[in-house]
């Protein structure tokens, strides 16, 4: 069997390399991939969100099944071309994937629905929002509705940060045209969870929880980034929580979009807050975590490829879904500097892994042979063991013998995990 997997960055190392764990792959094709991936897989210099050229590929190369995994290629309706075509693919149709696409759209669906998750209003010209927020309660959060890079997201102090976020997002347009419509929701707080769920549109099965760490520095300080680590489970979503997630949550949400006439089908995470008034919904998305797949995949003890061959074919069963019982911690090696400016192109010198390490590569590029780096997050190392403190310990060892000139790490992915199970 041929796969095809669109994307070129850790969460898609970690869904090749479970993917290769089939017998029945016999050829991988990675678009666009990168350095570290090209040694799992065949990497082509195709872009993710270029889905003509995609098409063009998928025309001259046999492809059985393509396993789209990030978000614009998904919204750009990469899924429904490809169909187009013939492939079975896992991975939501455009129409589905609007979930994550537009925060309006979200917002609406749960208001609808009933779904538990923030107050907001929306708004398509900044005057009224800023009118809306000199009322308001601080701090206050401002979206922007469409995809912006993980970055569409401020949480405004006071009324002046509010209304310099207003400006930015609906005037200067600093994401484009996902700036268009902007949601103020009230701020939230609680424990934060990250739930990844395969779905078929009518059967949803959560993966085991995790925890991303988002900020740059230790003790969650400094500037947002796509994420500097993980670990798995999270201990915040107890087996009492997940019931209540699954009933108030997980399954109207599926429900909810096939109602709507927009079955999702492939990988939905819920990004969750543990709030005092239960459970709420901060953000959908259409797609795998980075990094929490590099933590959930290490875990699986079922068949990557089985499970998204029946999402598919829409015939997934709970049952089919199995995870270790143990514990998993992603450290994210990136350059110094990230998420701001930094330098790139040093030589990645890599240790031999065993069974309970896994590496995974992120930014980085091959040259006469050698692995340089070539992004902000270079490479997620994973520690997986029968416990949580084990696993970090295992995570940072192998962190340590990773070396590449301007290599920086937060010190303390899991710490806060380890203390609320009192360790
Ligand atoms: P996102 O870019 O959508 O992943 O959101 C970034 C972060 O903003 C989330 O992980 C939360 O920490 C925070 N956030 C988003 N919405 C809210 C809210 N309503 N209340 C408090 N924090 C929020
Ligand atoms: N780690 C958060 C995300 O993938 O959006």
């Amino acid at each position: 069997m041929k796969v095809l997997v669109v994307g070129g960055g850790g969460r898609e190392h970690a869904v090749i390399k479970s993917l290769k764990k089939n017998k029945k792959v016999e050829k991988i094709y990675a678009l666009p991939g990168n350095g570290g991936i090209a040694k799992d897989a065949e990497c082509f210099p195709v872009k993710a969100t270029d889905v003509e050229g995609i098409v063009d590929f998928v025309k001259t190369h046999s492809v059985d099944f393509a396993v789209v995994t990030p978000d614009d290629p998904l919204v750009l309706g990469c899924v429904d071309a490809l169909e187009e075509l013939g492939i079975a693919c896992f991975g939501p149709r455009k129409n589905a994937a609007i979930i994550e696409g537009s925060k309006v759209f979200s917002k609406d669906l749960m208001q609808k629905y009933g779904i538990p998750t923030a107050h907001s209003k929306t708004f398509t010209n900044a005057e009224d929002a800023i009118e809306y927020l000199k009322a308001g309660d601080f701090p206050a959060v401002i979206k922007a509705d469409g995809l912006a890079l993980g970055k569409g997201v401020i949480i405004a102090q006071n009324f002046e940060e509010a209304k310099s976020a207003v400006c930015e997002i609906m005037c200067d347009k600093i994401f484009g045209a996902s700036g268009n419509s902007i949601l103020v929701e009230e701020f939230l707080t609680g424990p934060e969870v990250s739930v990844l769920s395969f779905t078929d549109g009518n059967t949803v099965v959560p993966m085991v929880s995790s925890m991303d760490h988002k900020r740059a520095r230790d003790n969650d300080e400094g500037l947002n980034t796509g994420g500097m680590g993980t670990v798995a489970p999270n201990p915040y979503f107890t087996e009492e929580i997940a019931r209540e997630c699954m009933e108030k949550i997980f399954l109207p949400t599926v429900r909810a979009m096939k109602s709507e006439g927009r079955t999702f089908k492939g990988c939905l995470y819920f990004g969750l807050m543990l709030t005092p008034k239960g459970p709420k919904v901060i953000e959908y998305n259409c797609r795998f975590g980075d990094p929490e797949t590099q933590v959930v995949l290490p875990l699986l003890e079922s068949d990557l490829l089985e499970i998204m061959t029946a999402v598919s074919e829409e015939r997934l069963s709970p049952d089919m879904v199995k995870f270790k019982k143990g514990a998993a911690c992603c450290v994210v090696l990136a350059s110094d500097g990230y998420p701001k400016k930094y330098e790139s192109g040093f030589e990645i010198t890599l240790p031999e892994t065993n069974g309970d390490e896994e590496i995974y590569v992120a930014g980085a590029r091959t040259e006469d042979e050698k692995l340089l780096t070539s992004g902000g997050r270079v490479l997620g190392a994973v520690g997986v063991a029968d416990d949580l403190k084990s696993a970090i310990a295992k995570a940072y060892a192998l962190s340590d013998k990773i070396h590449f000139k301007n290599a920086y790490k937060r010190s303390d992915i899991g710490q806060r995990a380890l203390k609320a199970k009192g360790e």
